[in-house]
């Protein structure tokens, strides 16, 4: 997996700071009462608009959604097509990287997107694709027969 890691995030461009930022944010808005485990998703598409999503939990836990999800699908339903970067906020000491299902998720709708993990308000912990997080990701190309 090709990765890279930014330890102070100072080289990051205004707007990717914005975009981290927004992450964060949105990671302000989890609902993880269970878990206690906040993640924010802030999902740059190829048009250059910005999406966000947090966990949501449920009492009946299999019914909880990942950041990820909650952020591209809103984006999906408002327009996005295609997706340039995705960041995941979390206040954890190493990167967390998306769930396997999430990484499906992406795959199917993000495919050439780059991913930072971040760790800290601000800080980009590591840089890599979502397809880096998917070798031999299942598609429509596998329903052709
Ligand atoms: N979670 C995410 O939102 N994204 C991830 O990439 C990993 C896990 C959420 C799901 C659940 O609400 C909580 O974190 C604990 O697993």
């Amino acid at each position: 997996m090709s990765e890279t890691s930014d330890s102070d995030g100072t080289s990051l461009t205004e707007a990717e700071r914005a975009l981290v930022d927004a992450a964060w944010t949105a990671r302000d808005g989890a609902r993880c009462e269970y878990s206690g485990f906040a993640v924010g998703a802030a999902l740059e598409t190829t048009a250059g608009v910005v999406h966000t999503g947090a966990n949501v939990e449920n009492a009946s836990y299999n019914l909880g959604l990942c950041a990820e999800r909650v952020g591209m699908y809103h984006a999906l339903t408002h327009g996005a097509e295609a997706f340039r970067t995705v960041v995941i906020a979390t206040d954890t000491a190493d990167p967390t990287y998306p769930c396997g299902a999430c990484r499906q998720a992406l795959w199917e709708f993000a495919p050439d997107a780059v991913l930072w993990l971040s760790v800290a308000r601000g800080r980009i912990a590591l840089r890599t694709t979502v397809a880096a997080t998917l070798p031999a990701g299942f598609d429509k190309r596998a329903l052709q027969r």
